[in-house]
């Protein structure tokens, strides 16, 4: 994993955390902690002493300087087909960012980092246009939009402490800048935030299903921590767990928007239903590209899901084909691990697993389209229309 600080720089953020471990243990100052840790460090080393202190002193601004400059714009080919919602996007984003209004330097630095990374926007794009549906009020529809989008996030900023990621969305993840137990509370904190907005709706059925929405999410993490080196997983086991960690909340964005709006009840349900089935090709799409695509399009790391025993489509349709002469089985058995992987992944690449995996996202698609056909054609509806499209055709 490529740290994005320097060992020099990491090292003090290192003994602070030490010491701050070692005084909440021994229930002593932690100032007192680092100034004895200091004085026998320069007492012992001299300049060497002297130069660790200033490099200690230096690392925040080195970790603000990162995090300032993580502002990826939106892709435009993304941005042009959020359409009639677009322009109000900004005010989302603009809501994100309040959170990081806090006195304490290093946790405004962490929020300001996770708030400001970039992203495609699509989750709240969704609620804003599934909003346009009613009563088109930005007072309530764009808190609901920041969470969602806040919600995905904190979920992201877990899952890249779970995967040991270094990259999300082209930038240092929050796990790789900053700690794993850090990170593990900023989203956390970004959680809290996330129902705080959703309460602003003031809508007792939109925040039932936000809160039903997070459990489901994490019960489909843990449900894939729980398969992982599991050769046994099976396509339905997977479909599970999908709808579990990313369907289910582009359903709840989509659902929430339209009761947010007071939209007519007959397009509630099938605003879930498009959201649900868009949400499963997403993640089907892409699972595809973890074998198909580049880092450098993806904003993160590819290739990583087979190394980190998580089964997806591709990996379960390919093990379905060889049962006999599989090198996942031996690989999660412990045989020849990286060189059995390395096999199974260029064979997934070749073989027609992929385009079997594409016709399962493309029946997806197909069911977020007829759901369409519920509601009312126009402008909205065009944009929905367009994103399943979109997830489909994806390369970021
Ligand atoms: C990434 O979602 C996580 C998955 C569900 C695969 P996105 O690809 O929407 O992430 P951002 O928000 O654009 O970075
Ligand atoms: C989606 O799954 C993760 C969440 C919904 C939190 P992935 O593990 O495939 O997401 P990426 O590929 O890391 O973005
Ligand atoms: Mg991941
Ligand atoms: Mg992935």
């Amino acid at each position: 994993m490529a740290l994005p600080m320097t060992a020099s720089a990491a090292t003090p953020v290192l003994v602070g955390g030490v010491c701050g471990r070692f005084a909440a243990r021994h229930e002593v100052n932690p100032r007192l902690v680092r100034v004895a840790a200091v004085a026998l460090a320069v007492s012992s080393a001299g300049l060497a002493g002297v130069l660790y202190l200033a490099l200690w002193l230096m690392t925040p601004a080195v970790t603000a300087h990162a995090a300032s400059e993580a502002v990826a714009p939106l892709p435009s080919s993304a941005r042009s087909l959020y359409g009639p919602v677009a322009r109000d996007l900004p005010l989302v984003d603009e809501m994100l960012k309040s959170i990081a209004q806090v006195d304490n330097d290093w946790l405004r630095r962490m929020l300001e980092h996770a708030v400001s990374g970039g992203g495609k926007r699509m989750r709240p794009a969704i609620a804003l246009l599934a909003g346009r549906l009613g009563d088109y009020d930005l007072d309530r529809l764009v808190p609901l939009a920041a969470s969602v989008e806040l919600l995905h996030t904190a979920t992201l900023v877990h899952d890249d402490v779970i995967d040991a990621a270094p990259e999300r969305r082209g930038q240092p993840t929050a796990a790789a800048l900053f700690n794993n137990a850090s990170s593990v509370m900023l989203g956390d904190l970004m959680f809290a935030h996330a129902a705080e907005f959703v309460a602003r709706t003031g809508n007792i059925r939109v925040i039932r299903n936000f809160a039903a929405t997070l459990g489901v999410m994490a019960q489909g993490e843990l449900k894939q921590d729980m398969a992982a080196y599991e050769y046994s997983e099976d396509v339905q086991r997977y479909l599970d767990r999908i709808y579990g960690k990313t369907a289910s909340l582009f359903a709840t964005a989509a659902e929430n928007g339209a009761i947010v709006s007071g939209a007519p009840e007959a397009y509630v349900e099938p605003m879930r239903r498009y959201g649900e089935a868009l949400g499963m090709a997403f993640q089907v799409v892409d699972d595809i590209l973890d074998f198909t695509g580049t880092a450098a399009e993806m904003g993160k790391p590819v290739g990583s899901d087979l190394l980190a025993g998580t089964l997806t489509l591709p990996a379960i349709l390919y093990m379905q084909r060889s049962p006999d002469d599989n090198p996942i089985q031996k690989a999660f058995e412990g045989t020849r691990r990286r060189a059995n992987l390395q096999r199974a992944i260029e064979e997934i690449r070749t073989s027609d697993v992929l385009d079997e995996s594409m016709a399962s996202a493309r029946h997806f698609a197909s069911l977020a389209t007829a759901a369409l056909e519920e509601i009312p054609p126009g402008e909205p509806r065009d944009s929905m229309s367009a994103l399943v499209e979109y997830v489909l055709e994806r390369r970021t």
